[in-house]
């Protein structure tokens, strides 16, 4: 497989919005997504890229040069359980480290353990709960916290294939 991860650009707005809408029950607008990508200060976004199409992307947002929170992480269902996201995890959590940065957080909904295992697999353990986190649903979200991103970095991904 050729997956090439690669700093997003306001011309692959279109295709993340179109995973953004299919994966996400409250997804962000078009307009909120360009201008996480346009805060390159202090945003990254990246996208996962096969044969010239977006098949995933990851945005993070760091706080004071001391932490990073991880915005969004989003694979399209057709390539799911490829490592797309481990690699675009990898990579972004790489990044943060490249800056000194050392602690990294997000949030993610209670039922959804296919990225909770994802997030274990890099370090990040459950330390709260934010209560109806999400507007829709008003499903709660775990807090989780990785304090020890400058340790070194996570298993490298492997990408299939
Ligand atoms: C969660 C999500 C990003 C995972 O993307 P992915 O590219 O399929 O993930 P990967 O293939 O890199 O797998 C990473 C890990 O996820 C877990 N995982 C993958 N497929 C899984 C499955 N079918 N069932 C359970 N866990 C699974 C595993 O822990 C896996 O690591 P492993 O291969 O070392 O066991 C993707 O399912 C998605 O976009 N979901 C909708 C949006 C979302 O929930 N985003 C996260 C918000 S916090």
């Amino acid at each position: 497989m050729s997956v090439r991860i690669r700093l997003a650009e306001r011309r692959d707005a279109r295709e993340i919005m179109l995973i953004e809408t299919t994966r996400f029950a409250e997804p962000w607008s078009l307009g909120m997504l360009l201008e996480e990508i346009a805060d390159v200060a202090t945003r990254r976004y990246t996208v996962a890229v096969e044969h010239g199409r977006v098949i995933g992307y990851c945005g993070i947002m760091f706080v004071l040069d001391e932490e990073v929170h991880v915005n969004t992480l989003g694979v399209s269902s057709a390539h799911e359980g490829r490592g797309v996201a481990r690699a675009l995890l990898s990579d972004a959590l790489e990044a943060a480290r490249r800056r000194g940065v050392a602690r990294a957080t997000l949030e993610v909904a209670v039922s959804n353990e296919r990225a909770q295992r994802l997030y274990y697999g890099f370090g990040f353990k459950p330390v709260g709960v934010r209560k109806n986190y999400y507007e829709k649903s008003g499903e709660d979200a775990l807090i989780l916290w990785n304090d020890e991103l400058a340790s070194g970095p996570p298993e490298r991904p492997t990408l299939d294939s």
